[in-house]
Parts: structure tokens; sequence; C-alpha cells
């Protein structure tokens, strides 16, 4: 019987989902075991009203026809208020009379909208605030009496800093580094937590541990600077109650909160933290029952509110968590002696340690890395960034418990020093993994184990860099948003994670920074460039800048959903209009002066100048520049903006020509004779048909003298493949996918990688890391890969935005033998998988299997005989068996002498 499931508002997880802070949120919904068939004709909206006081409040129900369950209109006029709860029921019919019975209710409860909603006053502790060195963390606390019970309690909560907030000694939510990171000069979040059930009638304790976090810590770019926000860490907390008799009571932070310095002495997002447990104090978010406890701690000092500059707001995306724990696989003795413990796989979180025993004041250390060089840690890489943390022994107790709160690291390993217990090492730790908790959205496997693991590498190398903001690394002293990173990266995420929430909270960030900046966007948002002297101000940059463009035209794709290029559309029209052209003869190209990163790391660089790539840099710019122009065009076009859509078409064509005579030969050869430049060339369609089927085969030219290693940087990595099957050599492109040399996609793989490395040498076939600045070894960039593992080897495909239509097209090649993939999307989810007899055999036989989810169809690529058949499917589950010949040599000869 067809039902109606996963009914939710806009892009939001259930679950995440009070504290919001949409008034007409949008409404999708997915069927369950539709009937052939089966088309919804018309849908049932029921809202009701969530009172816990009053029961008999009327639902309001709404009918609608309409074919649409994807982000329907919300159906009531009058928008939610802040605090109120509603719930909501959804059915469906078609024409047949078939109709669903209801759903389960979906819930969401509205945060506070407004400023006045805030009552409470920003409090900070009243020590001076210490500008040079990191600060202790603050421990707030105020002890309350409530004389009911209660029914109903919510915290809103924030801090500029990072904060974790406890209730008679127990901690609120499962949040890690909240309020989270956002441009805070703009944007500030709060959170909403349910802490009904942990209150008590009679004396109550509400303790706040706030620490420096990105707000004054050391942040940003070669070494960073502290304090770039505000010099002080502040909090603000409204707890508010119900009582069952309808009264209310609200516990602010204001005048009469109480502080004192904790015992996590120091909290760096780089150098990590210090715990002394000698200074912890026993019971400092319960309720005091002698005063003791409040008569050495000082009193808060008063700030004035939040400027209204700065938007406080629920924010959009899912908060940061700590996602799985990981057991060691091995403990080494080092060389020098050191205990080292092994992760079996590059992560980023943090070490929790238990069966701590030792006398008290003893200190165990520990140091994080991604890499052994020589079999002891690889530090160098992390720069200025001393990735340690530090527990100081309170020696009470039969053991001690340790897990940082306030800094994260990435890594594979850690060094223990000064462990003293007689329990093993090895059975006293665990990695917690700790990144945005975005649900899974896809999977990819296939019959080559090495690209199974370059893809698990792909899906490592995303969870270790979206934490809060999408991160070009997180284990040196960096660790920022940088735009060129995620707008190359972003069209492979969408199909690994849902983080179109994560990512459209960002992009308001951009448009925030980009405003601040006069119109050219940050290099990383939030904006942690802003002291340094030379990377503060407009610096225009092709790719990094066009993120404004690419990111929400990436999210629209992939939902369909085209409110982000809405709420986006300023902060594109703004940069295009800025970006520095007028050189002259060349009016609507990039003006030639204006210094680029290209084709970054590329790796025919030196490695010390990664933006020295073979590439001419103005030429990668000026086609990022006419892909954006293009996009534009679309995305005018979709939101009816006519007059732009003609302008920015008229802007392209002649961005176009002055491309081609600036660049290109009239047979079709580019100026760099590059990888790059052809794969740019061919995917952002800058070239006449003739000249692009001569660039095919220039490129296959290159390739295969190069013996099918890599010769892209970041600009041209996510396109070369899919130039090299535009052109009609997939072969040649598969060649390259499977290549193991150095540099290739499998190398890493090959030399045990378990991330996406930032340069295709981070660690040199001799096992030394490479002696370049720019050696992380969880960059996402080239793994921009999987969306070809996806598209071609498994053969899915997105044919329209949102995938309403999709194609199935397994691209048979090399030696596979099966492959299989899966989506969610907002319809439900797709999985396909084909499988062949070995591919050689006479005649091979291909059996593949479809599911498409209810509202979807889609368009199944058969190879067959020496053409192809397809053929459209409907929801449901499908599958198929053809048989072809192999035309195709494999494997595809190097061109040259071997190297
Ligand atoms: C980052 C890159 C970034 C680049 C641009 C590096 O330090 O790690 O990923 O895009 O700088 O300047």
């Amino acid at each position: 019987m067809v039902s109606i499931i996963d009914v939710h508002f806009e892009h939001y997880q259930s679950g995440n989902t009070v504290g919001i802070h949409e008034t007409k949120p949008r409404l999708s919904w997915k069927f369950s075991n539709a009937p052939d068939g089966f088309q919804q004709a018309g849908y049932e909206i029921e809202l009701s009203e969530e009172n816990i006081l009053s029961h008999d409040i009327k639902p309001k129900s709404f009918k609608c026809t309409s074919t649409n369950s994807i982000l329907v209109t919300w159906p009531q006029d009058q928008p939610l208020i802040s605090r109120q709860r509603i719930s909501v029921r959804v059915k469906a019919w078609d024409s047949n009379g078939n109709t669903t019975s209801w759903s389960d209710p979906a819930c969401l409860e509205v945060g506070l909208l407004h400023r006045a909603d805030w009552q409470c006053d920003r409090i900070a502790a009243p020590w001076g605030p210490g500008t040079l060195e990191p600060d202790p963390e603050q421990l707030y606390r105020k002890g309350f009496v409530l004389d009911e019970s209660t029914i109903q309690a919510r915290l809103y909560i924030t801090a500029q800093g990072v904060y974790e907030a406890e209730l008679n000694g127990h901690r609120i939510g499962d949040h890690f580094l909240s309020p989270g990171w956002t441009a805070y000069d703009g944007r500030l979040q709060y959170q909403t937590y349910d802490v009904t059930g942990m209150l008590s009638k009679g004396s109550n304790c509400l303790g706040v541990r706030v620490a420096e976090g990105w707000f004054s810590g050391r942040i940003g770019f070669a070494g960073g600077h502290r304090n770039i926000w505000g010099p002080h860490t502040a909090m603000m907390a409204q707890l508010e109650i119900l009582y069952p008799s309808g009264e209310t009571k609200t516990i602010l932070s204001d005048g009469s909160w109480t502080v004192k310095k904790g015992p996590i002495v120091m909290a760096e997002i780089y150098d990590g933290e210090k715990y002394d447990a000698t200074q912890e104090i026993p019971g400092w978010s319960e309720p005091s029952q002698s005063g003791h406890l409040d008569s050495d701690w000082q009193h808060v000092l008063l700030f004035p509110p939040l400027p209204d500059s700065t938007e406080l707001t629920a924010g959009f995306s899912e908060p940061v968590r700590r996602i799985e724990a990981i057991k060691p696989i091995d403990k080494i003795t080092s060389p020098s002696g050191k205990s080292i413990i092994d992760f079996g796989q590059n992560l980023v979180g943090y070490v929790r340690l238990s069966n701590i025993k030792g006398p008290r004041g003893h200190e165990i250390t520990l140091h994080h890395a991604e890499v052994l060089e020589n079999e002891e840690l690889g530090i160098r890489p992390l720069r200025i960034c001393k990735a340690m943390d530090r527990y100081t022994l309170s020696g009470l107790g039969e053991t001690e418990k340790y897990e940082p709160r306030f800094t994260f690291h990435g890594f594979r390993y850690v060094q223990i020093d000064g462990w003293s217990s007689d329990r093993d090492l090895v059975d006293s730790v665990e990695a917690v993994v700790c990144h945005t908790d975005m649900k899974s959205a896809g999977s990819f496997s296939c019959s080559d184990p090495l690209l199974n693991k370059l893809y698990s590498n792909v899906v490592w190398g995303m969870r270790g860099n979206f934490l809060s903001v999408p991160t070009d690394c997180p284990q040196r002293d960096e660790r920022l948003g940088y735009s060129g990173d995620i707008a190359l990266f972003a069209p492979t995420a969408t199909l690994i994670y849902d983080c179109f929430n994560m990512l459209k909270n960002w992009l308001v960030d951009v448009e925030h920074d980009q405003r601040v900046l006069g119109g050219v966007p940050a290099m990383v948002t939030p904006n942690a460039m802003l002291p340094d002297p030379v990377w503060c101000r407009r610096k225009p940059c092709a790719i990094w800048h066009d993120v404004t463009v690419l990111l929400p035209w990436t999210l629209y794709e992939e939902t369909g959903d085209a409110s982000i290029l809405a709420q986006q559309y300023n902060s594109m029209t703004t940069w295009m209009s800025v970006i520095p052209k007028n050189y002259s003869g060349r009016g609507h190209l990039w003006d030639n002066s204006i210094y680029q990163l290209g084709d970054w790391l590329d790796p025919a660089a030196p490695t010390d100048a990664p933006q020295k790539g073979v590439t001419d840099a103005k030429m990668v710019a000026n086609a990022f520049l006419i892909h954006s122009l293009d996009l534009m065009i679309r995305i005018a076009g979709i939101l009816g903006k006519t007059s732009d859509q003609a302008n920015y078409d008229a802007e392209t064509q002649a961005a176009r020509r002055e491309f081609q005579d600036e660049y290109v030969t009239r047979n079709g050869r580019l100026v760099s004779d590059s990888q790059t430049a052809y794969a740019l060339a061919i995917c952002f369609d800058l070239l006449t048909p003739a000249q692009r089927a001569r660039a095919g085969s220039r490129l296959v030219e290159l390739v295969r003298k190069n013996e099918f290693k890599i010769g892209t940087g970041f600009a041209g990595t996510p396109y070369i493949t899919e130039a090299l099957v535009l052109t009609g050599h997939i072969q040649v492109a598969y060649s390259m996918l499977l290549e193991k040399k150095c540099p290739s996609w499998l190398y890493p793989v090959t030399m045990c990688a378990t991330t996406v490395w930032e340069r295709w040498d981070s660690m040199l076939p001799d096992g030394s890391i490479n002696p370049g600045e720019m050696t992380s070894f969880n960059h996402y960039a080239f793994g921009a890969i999987a969306k070809f593992l996806y598209e071609r080897v498994a053969g899915l495909q997105r044919l329209e935005p949102g995938w309403k239509r999709f194609r199935f097209a397994p691209a048979v090649g090399a030696e596979f033998t099966h492959a299989s993939a899966s989506h969610v999307t907002s319809y439900g989810k797709i999985s396909c998988s084909w499988t062949t007899s070995e591919v050689g055999s006479e005649p091979c036989t291909m059996k593949l299997l479809v599911s498409v989810p209810y509202g979807t169809s889609c368009v199944v690529v058969m190879p067959d005989g020496d053409g192809k058949k397809s053929e459209s499917v409907g929801p449901g589950d499908w599958s198929f068996e053809t048989s072809f010949k192999k035309n195709y040599e494999w494997p595809v000869l190097a061109l040259g002498p071997k190297t």
C-alpha cells in the first residue's frame, strides 16, 4: 500500500528542526510502495499547532491539486512566529482513487526570530583579554530554584568563542564547537536545546564553559592572528521554562552570574588543548548546597548588546558532532623510543583517553600527525601548529579519563608521552571523528579494489574538511574556508553527502565578506585574513572567487531548488561586475596584469611555487570566467531576469571571441599545450566542433606521451577525464584513472594513503615527505575524480537539476567487470549496478539493475553490438540483460619510449 514517508522542511534533516528561522518552510515528502503508474494528483497538508498547555487546538487542513511533492509552498499565509511549534502530516491521492493514509507527523519549532526576543545580557569574564597568549576557558554558572516541576524548557544560547553548556552536571546536547564558525562580524549563530528533562523542582544550576575557538583564538594563513573578531570571548544564554500552570520563568545571562577560570588552561584550534585536572572544580555546574562554590567566583562583566549589524541567527547548517569512535590498529615504538598509536585512517577529531593512572601533577602529552617519516611523527607539514593536547593528572580516583573539548586535529598517528598507567595504551585510546553532521548521500564500488580505496579516500577527505565550514585542510595552520577548493570539489561533494544546508549557510557568509571587501569575495570565508596586510583586501582571483557562481549552481543542480540561486544572485552579479577587465585589445577578459593562482599545484610547478604551473594562469582564469558567464545566462533565465540574461549572453559571446583570438589556433591547438588547457577548453565549450575534435586528439597525444600520468592541478583535475570522454576517448580516460605511477590518482593509494592528498606527491616514492610548504595529506580538491567514478564507471548521470530525470549509462572499458553507485535524491534513493562477463569473451553480456524512485525517470543506455541501445523507464526496480561486442583495445599504449 502506497504511503508517504520522510516529510521534511526545506533541506533540514528531521531532528534538526528545533529552533529554525523559516517562517514559511517549504515541505517535501517521498512515497513508499507506490504501485506501478501511481502519480500524485493532489495532496492534503494538516498543520497542528503544538501547544503543550492546550490540547483542543484544531488542526488546519489544506488541500491542493498538484503533482508536486518536492519543496511545496507552505500552505498557510500567516508566517510562523518565534517559538511556535507545528506538527505536519501529509496525505496524497492519484487520479485512480488511490489515497495514502496520513504520514507520520513531522515537527518544527521556530527559534527566536527577532533581537527583541533576546532578553539576556552579553556577559564576559572581568579579567582583561589576554591578547598575546591563549586564554584559559571560562566557566560561567548560575544557580536557581524552581518552585514547580517543568513541562517544557528551552535553552537559547550562543558565544563569541566556542561553548559547551551543562545543566545540573550534565552536558546539554551533543554539539561540538558550537556555535560554529561564521563571519562573526556579520553573523553569529545560536542554538536551541530542549532541556525539559534536565531540570528538577528545587535547586538547579546552569553552567557554560567558553573557550576562544575561531572567534579570538589564533587562526589564519602563515601562522594566523589572534583576536580577529574581538579581543574577548563572551556568552549569551536564555533558559525559558514553562510550568504546568502556564506560568513561565526565565533564567537569563546577566550581572548575577559568576565566572571562574576552568581546568582547560589553554584551548587553541592549531596548538591544541591543555587540561589541568588539578584545577578541576567538582560540581561546578551543579547546584551548590553550601554556597561554597559561589564564594570564590567573580561576578561577570556586562557587555553592551551585540551590535545591530551582527545578525543573531539559527543558521541553516547541521551542527558539528562527534560522529564515530575508531580503535587503534597498532602501537609502534619509534626508533627514538616513542609510543605511537596508529588508527589506520587519517581522520579529523581528537583522541579520547581512558584508564589514565599516575601521580597528581603528572602530564601526558599527545602529539598528532598524519604520516610517519623515518618511523617518527612527520610534523613538518603542520607548519606553525603544535597539534598537541596535554593532560595533567589530578591523581584522584582509581583511573582518570580525558577528551579535549575545544580543539581538533587532522591525524592518523598520535604519539603519547608520559603514559604511566599499568593498562595498555591500545586498550585506552580511541579516535573520535568529528564533522558537520551531514547525511550520507552516495556510494560507489567497482571491480577494481584500488579504485574502491580511492573512493573511500575521497569520502574521508570530505569528512575531514567539512567541519562547520568547508576547509582546505584540517591539520596545519590553515583549516580555512578557501573558496577555490570548494568551488571545484562541490559537484563531487554533493554526490557523497547531503551538504546543501552547510554550504548554503557558508554562502551567506561569502556574500557578507564580499560586501565588506567592496564586492570582491575574500580568499577565505570567514575572512580570517582580515588583519593580514597582504591578503586582507581586494585581491580578485579567478576560480576562488568564481565560487560565488559555481557553488550556488552546483547546489541548484543537485536539488533543483532555485531559491539558492535567488539567495546568492546579488553575490554573483556583484562579483561578475567587479572582475577587473579592460586590458587593451581584450576588454571582455581578465585584466592580464592581475595575479592568478591558475592551475594551482600542477605537478610540474616548482615545489615552492604552486601557482607556476605549465598552463598559462591567465588562460585558466579566462576559461573559468566564460564558464561562470555561461552559468550566469542560465541562472538569470531561471530567475526570470531577462535583461540580465541578455547582457550576460552578449558578454559571453564577446569573451568567447576574445578567448579564441588570444588562445586558440584555427585548427584547435591551444597556446598552452597542456592537459589542463585542453580539458578546460573542451569542458567549457570554448571551441568550435572542428577545433574540439582536434583538441581531443591533441589531449590524447599529451596524455599518452605523459604515460597516462596526470598533468593537472586544482583547475584541470575535475575536468581532464571528462574532456577525454566528451571527445570520444574513454579508454584513454580509464588509462589515466588506473595509472599508478606518480603523479596519478592511484599513486597515493599504492603509498597506503587513506585520504586524498594536497599534492599528487605529498609523500615521495621513497617515503619521505614532499619538502614543499603545501603538503597536506588531507585536501579534497583532487578527490573531484569521484564524480567521474559515479558518472562514467558506474554510469549514473543526472540529466535534470534535482534528479527528476537521470541516465544509467555504464561506460564499458578497461577490465572493469562490475560497478555500482547509489545516490539519495530529493525523490528517494537511486541505485544502479552493472556486471559483465569477462570483456573479450564473445559476445560479452551485461546485466544492469536500476532502482528509479517515485517522481523520476531514467534513460538506461546499454552497450549493444557496435552501437548503444537505450530505454526509458519510470519508477520501480528494473533489470536488463544485453550482449555486446568489445570494441576497444586494452591496454591503451603510451607514446614514445618508456621511462
Ligand atoms: C590552501 C589551498 C588554497 C591556497 C590558495 C593554500 O594554502 O591550502 O588549498 O586554495 O592556499 O592560496
